[in-house]
């Protein structure tokens, strides 16, 4: 097949994205005719290292089977590349405008599992300094602080006080969640010849009051234990609680799905619709583990694009 993977994009998680097309494309050569597309920060396309002009994009798209947007967060995991590749027809990897949309906003998503009998991670969206008060009165210290739509940990702060929050609130309202115990474990779950299965739960091994921040993902060896640690009979129901969540939210193709294990409590975290692809990252590895190379992953992937 002739595949477009796209990277980049308008997000603060250009960089990220980059490394991931990079890999999903070397890996997708194997087996198919791969052409490289990027956006660049400023939302301007290349393809094949040539700038394209959006007329002859829609064009360029015509002429591929599927493409592969390997971007990450708003402008390519939020549902508007999705929603733009659905109106032209193309068929394309992973999620859909919808639960890319849901799942982009961190808030919504929570909403959305919570009604399903989900749990989550207790917090609330703060959008004032009284909220701060609010929110560190009933939350307890410290507090995570995230934008509501980004990934990659970019802007995550732990806060110890109330002014920290109500700084950190001061330009965008955040969520503002309670500092979860437990294990942080991730599950990729995949769509692979029709039938939505789970690699090898991935334990990230926390610091006393850390997160797992964009230094500790990015800088380095990321301190990953796989498998995760977990009893067999809790390992199953996460997996089973992460393809329930997956389809709850309507995700298609590809997703990880990240908990906190505390004792036999699963808490939700987050979904991320387009999570980190390159070799290193958590789902490739995950589904190494459980046996399906990379290769054999972005082909699947590809196949099953809709
Ligand atoms: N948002 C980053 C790429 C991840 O979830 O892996
Ligand atoms: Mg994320």
């Amino acid at each position: 097949m002739r595949v477009m993977v796209v990277g980049g994009g308008v997000s603060n998680e250009h960089a990220v994205s980059i490394a991931s097309a990079a890999a999903v494309a070397d890996a997708l050569g194997v087996r198919h005719e791969v052409v490289r597309a990027t956006i660049g920060r400023d939302g301007s396309w290349q393809v094949g290292g040539m700038a394209v002009a959006p007329s002859s994009l829609v064009a360029m798209l015509a002429e591929v089977d599927v493409v592969f947007p390997a971007l990450h967060g708003v402008g390519g995991e939020d549902g508007t590349l999705q929603g733009f590749l659905t109106t032209l027809g193309v068929p394309f990897v992973g999620c859909g405008v919808e639960a890319s949309a849901v799942c982009m906003r961190k808030d919504v998503t929570k909403a959305v599992v919570s009604a399903h009998g989900v749990a989550t991670v207790e917090g609330r969206v703060v959008a004032s300094p009284a909220e701060a008060e609010d929110a560190v009165r009933s939350l307890g210290t410290p507090v995570v602080v995230k934008p509501l739509a980004d990934g990659s940990s970019v802007g995550l702060l732990v806060a110890h006080t109330a002014a920290e929050v109500a700084a950190a609130c001061a330009v965008s309202p955040m969520l503002v969640e309670r500092y979860a115990g437990g294990l942080e474990v991730d599950v990729a779950v995949v769509e692979l010849d029709g039938v939505a299965r789970v690699g090898s739960p991935l334990e990230i091994v926390r610091t006393p009051g850390g997160v797992f921040d964009a230094s500790a993902k990015y800088d380095g060896e990321p301190p990953f234990v796989l498998p995760a640690r977990l009893a067999p009979g809790i390992r199953d129901r996460l997996e089973h609680e992460s393809l329930r969540v997956f389809a709850t939210l309507g995700c298609r193709g590809i997703a990880r799905v990240d908990w906190f294990v505390d004792g036999d409590r699963l808490v939700l975290n987050e979904v991320n619709t387009m999570p980190g692809m390159t070799r290193l990252s958590q789902v490739p590895r995950m589904l190494a583990h459980a046996g399906v190379p990379f290769e054999d992953l972005v082909d699947g992937l590809v196949r099953g694009a809709v």
